[in-house]
This record gives structure tokens, C-alpha cells and sequence, in this order.
């Protein structure tokens, strides 16, 4: 049987033409890619590895839309200027951005750096500020767009070795709550994603066990699902989030120890 048609059948047409998705070479962003090429739309795929980006063309090369590498680094903002202004050139705006690049580097206490921190941090926060800003701009001046902004669960409150990274995830949520309030009214959607754990290379170097941990594949429906509700928020998986949202409005004296006992690694 041709795996290539029988994907093609299982996906519906999805309403956008074209997508623009970071941190597209593997994990999460590469499943998103996929799911929106097999939905027939257009997709512009970066990240930094180049390889990466052609392997993912080349697997889907008979999906019903298209994968067309881009390769960037998001910390690099001369690059996401001359692909924008590319874009205003040959009128080929996508009119989706999933803004997903980031990266996860876990440490404890004693091993805080300022340079490590702050390279996570220009990744994860100013990475996707550069896409953001021509991205916002042109959407805001045609009143019509979508972003969703890849932040996290572990942006809602701090958890054990995440300093650097529920930090940066916690930025990206507020700043998304805040342009959300921003463009009301507007025709620009903005959401926020906030996935729990998702088996990637970046959840690999995890020496705990995952909790409610879920294919990349399966992340991906949840997200392209949830682009096309009207809620803010995409989180999932359901069950796991719904207590983590409890938790969040916990006092400290209870979310310590409640995480502290979860999170016990008998050190
Ligand atoms: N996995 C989870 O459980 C989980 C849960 C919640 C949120 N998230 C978030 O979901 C997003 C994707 O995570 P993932 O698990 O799929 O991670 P991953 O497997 O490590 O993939 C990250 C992707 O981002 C790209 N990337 C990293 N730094 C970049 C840069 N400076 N410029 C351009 N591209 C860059 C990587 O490619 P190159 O290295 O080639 O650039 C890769 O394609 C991240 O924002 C992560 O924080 C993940």
C-alpha cells in the first residue's frame, strides 16, 4: 500500500495556504510541518541544520502541500529580515506562524551560569522575538494572520532544573497574553501553545520520568486542532495539564512540597 496516499485520505484539506514553522528540522516542529503539508499547505520550514530541513522535504515529497527549507537561526535577526523582505517582494506571506524553535538545557541550582542561562534565554525569548516583529507587523498593517507562539507547562510555575528555561517559557506565555489583549478587535490571532512532555530529542536528555509523555505526531494533531478553535491557549495532553493548572494556583507553602515529593530523585 502507498503510505503517501493513505495519509493524503486520512487528512482533511486545512484552511491555510501557506505556514511558516521554526525549529521544523525534528520533534514537535518537523510534526507540525508534516501534518500541514499532508493538509495541503505550503510550508516553510526552518531551522539551522540545512540536512535536516532536505531529509524532511524529501520524506514528504508526495504529501498534498509542500516543504520548502529555509534554513536560519532564529538568534540571527539580519536572516529573519531578508526572509521577510523576500516574502514582501514576491508577495508570498505565509498567512500561518508557528514561531515552535527553541531549546532546553537542564541545570540545577549550582550549576546557574549567567552565559548559560542567558543563551537559553536568547534562544527560547529573543529568537522568537526577532520572527515576531516583521511577522506582527505586516499581519497588524493587512489586519489579517495567525501566530501561535511555542511556549510550555513548565512557563506556568518553577520546577526543579527548569530556572532558565520556565523562565523563558514564562516570558513567552505573558507576552502572548499581552498581545492577545493588544490585538482584540483586531482580524491578527494570536494563541499561545503550551504542551506538556513530548518525546523529542530535547525531552531525551530527561533523566526523570515523563509523566503523560506523548508522540510528536499526536502533539502536532492537538496543535493543528487547536489553531483552528477560537480558545488562546493550545495545551495538552488534557488529563496532565488540568493539574498542572491546579497547581499553579496553589500558595507556595503547598506547591513546594507537593513538587518537591513528585520530583524527589533520592539525592
Ligand atoms: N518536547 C517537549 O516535551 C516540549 C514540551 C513543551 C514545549 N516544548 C517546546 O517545543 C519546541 C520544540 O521542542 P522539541 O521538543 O521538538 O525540540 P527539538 O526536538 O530539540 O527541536 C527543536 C527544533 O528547533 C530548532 N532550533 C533550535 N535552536 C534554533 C535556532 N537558534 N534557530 C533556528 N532553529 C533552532 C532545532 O533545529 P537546529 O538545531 O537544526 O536549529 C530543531 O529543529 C521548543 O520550543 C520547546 O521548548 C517542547
Amino acid at each position: 500500500m502507498n503510505t503517501h496516499i493513505s495519509a493524503q485520505q486520512t487528512h482533511q484539506k486545512l484552511p491555510w495556504t501557506r505556514a511558516w514553522v521554526t525549529g521544523a528540522g525534528r520533534g514537535i516542529g518537523a510534526a507540525i510541518a508534516a501534518e500541514l503539508c499532508h493538509g495541503g499547505v505550503d510550508v516553510y520550514a526552518s531551522a539551522r541544520s540545512e540536512e535536516a530541513l532536505i531529509q524532511l522535504a524529501s520524506d514528504l515529497g508526495q504529501c498534498r502541500g509542500s516543504i520548502t527549507p529555509i534554513p536560519l537561526d532564529i538568534c540571527d535577526d539580519t536572516q529573519i529580515r531578508a526572509l521577510t523582505e523576500s516574502w514582501q517582494q514576491t508577495d508570498s506571506w505565509p498567512d500561518l506562524v508557528i514561531l515552535n524553535a527553541g531549546t532546553h538545557d537542564p541545570f540545577p541550582a549550582r550549576e546557574l551560569t549567567a552565559q548559560r542561562s542567558i543563551q537559553l534565554l536568547n534562544t527560547n525569548l529573543n529568537g522568537t522575538l526577532n520572527c515576531l516583529e516583521p511577522v506582527l507587523k505586516h499581519y497588524i498593517d493587512q489586519d489579517r494572520g495567525q501566530i501561535a507562539i511555542m511556549a510550555s507547562v513548565a512557563g506556568y510555575r518553577g520546577l526543579p532544573t527548569a530556572a532558565a528555561y520556565g523562565a523563558s517559557k514564562a516570558a513567552l506565555i505573558n507576552l502572548c497574553e499581552a498581545l492577545r489583549l493588544d490585538l482584540a478587535g483586531s482580524n491578527v490571532k494570536l494563541q499561545v501553545i503550551c504542551p506538556g512532555f513530548v518525546r523529542t530529542p530535547l525531552t531525551d536528555k530527561n533523566t526523570f520520568s515523563m509523566p503523560a509523555l506523548m508522540e510528536p505526531e499526536d502533539a502536532a494533531k492537538e496543535v493543528i486542532g487547536g489553531l483552528q478553535c477560537e480558545c488562546f491557549e493550545i495545551t495538552f495532553p488534557k488529563r496532565f495539564v488540568y493539574w498542572l493548572k491546579l497547581l499553579r494556583i496553589l500558595p507556595y507553602s503547598w506547591y513546594f512540597k507537593l513538587v518537591e515529593k513528585a520530583t524527589r530523585t533520592g539525592k
